[in-house]
């Protein structure tokens, strides 16, 4: 293990320390979602970082200022350590999320990780409805299994998130998706829409609604948040391809949070590997610090400099930090592009008419893959 290597300039930047770390402990999943936004090419479980190292790089957060550890993959309960690393973390004085798809977990694991610091759980669901969530998610039986091991969370006093992606094979059922959030006594709830990024591009025509169906959601969606205020809080973003601006995506490159794949490389957001220009360093070559300010991939979409135009001119430019980097490169082949979800992007039209066209045309089917 190295830390603070010498062998390159380190450029003195001032940057305020990050949020959250999300720590992907391994891209290992017994599901295969279509709409997967992990890289085409994953780790391999080998690659992996040990238990010392992970350690580590929690206490260098921890010295940072960071505040959160979200776990995540992947998924992260293939890792026998969790807990050793909830427990590690928690000690240290982080606040512990974990991002899973609860398909490993039982009641002992879950009664376990509460004990050892967890704070917090993220559940994904793939539908309401069984049949259509077990064949998104390509896993039998996983739907029963998720609503089995939510009910473990809410009897071991943790505060539960339901976060549900969707798209046009099962926007239908947002209304009982909602009412299960519910059920489930979850405190909120995550309408996600899919990311074109990573395996879930291959997928697109599979999963891009139409902004029928799109007006349709918000509809239910502002109603279901008046009817459960104090009940239910319902995040929800309109999906880039029908808005006029683009999402605030981690809260700005190298602003709030980094990420940390699987084998140690420290990532401005978790779709950052997409970008084949972009070079990162890893935990095994320097300390996290230096990393999150000298890292050439956190400094190149920092700040405003880098803008083109309409971004730089623009009075949006440090509320969006002109959008989504990964989409950018995802759609245009051009990472340094305003992203297209901007309508004052020149590609908007072309891409908005794209994903329309797309919506309207009947859904291919879905392009699985085996991970792990
Ligand atoms: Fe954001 Fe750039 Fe669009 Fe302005 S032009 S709203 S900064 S993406
Ligand atoms: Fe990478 Fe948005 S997902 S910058």
């Amino acid at each position: 293990m190295t830390t603070d290597v010498k062998e390159r300039p380190v450029k003195k930047v001032k940057v305020e320390a990050p949020l959250a770390v999300l720590a992907e402990l391994s891209h290992r999943c017994p599901l295969q979602c279509p709409y997967c936004s992990n890289p085409v090419n994953l780790e391999k479980g080998s690659n992996e970082l040990d238990t010392a190292t992970w350690c580590r790089v929690i206490d260098e957060a921890v010295a940072m200022g960071v505040h959160q550890v979200h776990f995540s993959g992947g998924e992260p309960t293939v890792r026998k350590d969790l807990e050793q690393l909830t427990q590690h973390a928690s000690d240290a004085g982080l606040y512990t999320n974990l991002i899973t798809s609860a398909v490993l977990l039982n009641e002992a694991r879950v009664n376990k990780l509460a004990d050892v610091g967890m704070n917090h759980i993220q559940i994904s669901f793939q539908d309401s409805e069984a049949t259509n969530a077990d064949r998104i998610g390509n896993f039998k039986g996983g739907h029963k299994k998720k609503l089995e091991v939510a009910g473990y969370v809410r009897k071991a006093g943790l505060p539960l998130t339901v976060n549900a992606v969707m798209h046009r094979q099962n926007l239908h059922h947002l209304e009982e998706v909602i009412d299960m959030a519910v059920a489930l006594d979850a405190e909120r709830l995550e309408v996600a829409q899919v990311q074109y990024y990573g395996w879930a591009l291959k997928n697109r025509a599979a999963f891009m609604p139409t902004y029928e169906q799109l007006a349709w959601a918000t509809d239910v969606v502002e109603s279901a948040r008046k009817r459960l205020k104090g009940t239910l809080v319902i995040d929800y973003v309109v999906p880039d391809y029908y808005a006029r601006r683009p999402k605030v995506c981690m809260g700005g490159w190298g602003r709030r949070f980094l990420n940390i794949n699987p084998a140690g490389l420290v990532l401005p957001c978790h779709a950052a590997e997409s970008i084949p220009s972009l070079k990162f360093d890893s935990v095994k070559d320097h300390s996290l610090e230096w990393i999150w300010e000298n890292s050439e991939a956190f400094n190149k979409f920092r700040g405003t400099d880098w803008m083109p135009e309409p971004c730089r001119s623009c009075d949006r430019r440090e509320i969006d930090w002109g959008g989504c980097r990964c989409q950018a490169f995802a759609l245009t082949g051009d990472e340094s592009a305003t992203d297209p979800a901007c309508d004052l992007s020149p590609q908007h039209e072309k891409i908005f008419g794209m994903a329309s066209k797309e919506a309207h045309e009947k859904p291919p089917e879905f392009i699985y893959r085996r991970i792990g």
